[in-house]
C-alpha cells in the first residue's frame, strides 16, 4: 500500500479523475488468493469505506469525476453505495457473473 485512502497527502480538489477500487472482501481466510490479490477489509469496515469515498471525493475538482470499482460477492452494491458522498450518475456491470460494478460519480461544478 503506498498510501492511505482514508487519509489522502493531497490537497482539496487536486485531481479532476480519481478512482477508488478498494477491497470488497470481508471475510476471507489467512491463505485466501484473493485476499493476498485484492486486499481484505477489517474491523469498521463501513467507516474505512465511507471515509475512503469522503478522501477521493475531497480531493476530486468541481466538474470532476470519481470511478468506484466494487465486486458483490460479500457485500452487495447497493449497500456500500450507502456510504458514497451522493448517488452515482450512472454504472456497467461486468464479469462473467456479473458481480463487478464499476460506478461513476460526477462532482457538482458548484461543490
Ligand atoms: C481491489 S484491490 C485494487 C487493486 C488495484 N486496482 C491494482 O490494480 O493494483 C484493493 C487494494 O487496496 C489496497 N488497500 C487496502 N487498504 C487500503 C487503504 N486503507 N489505503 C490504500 N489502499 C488500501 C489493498 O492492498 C489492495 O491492493
Amino acid at each position: 500500500m503506498l498510501l492511505d485512502f482514508r487519509n489522502l497527502p493531497f490537497d482539496d480538489g487536486t485531481f479532476v479523475h480519481v478512482v477508488f477500487d478498494p477491497p470488497h472482501l470481508i471475510s476471507a481466510g489467512p491463505k485466501s488468493w484473493l485476499a493476498a490479490k485484492y486486499g481484505r477489509l477489517d474491523g469498521d469496515w463501513q467507516q474505512d469505506i465511507r471515509q475512503g469515498f469522503s478522501e477521493c471525493w475531497r480531493v476530486l475538482c468541481p466538474g470532476g469525476t470519481l470511478v468506484f470499482k466494487w465486486n458483490e460477492t460479500q457485500v452487495k452494491l447497493r449497500e456500500v453505495l450507502q456510504l458514497a458522498p451522493q448517488l452515482p450518475h450512472y454504472g456497467h456491470t461486468s464479469g462473467n457473473k456479473g458481480l463487478t460494478h464499476w460506478q461513476v460519480f460526477i462532482k457538482d461544478v458548484a461543490q
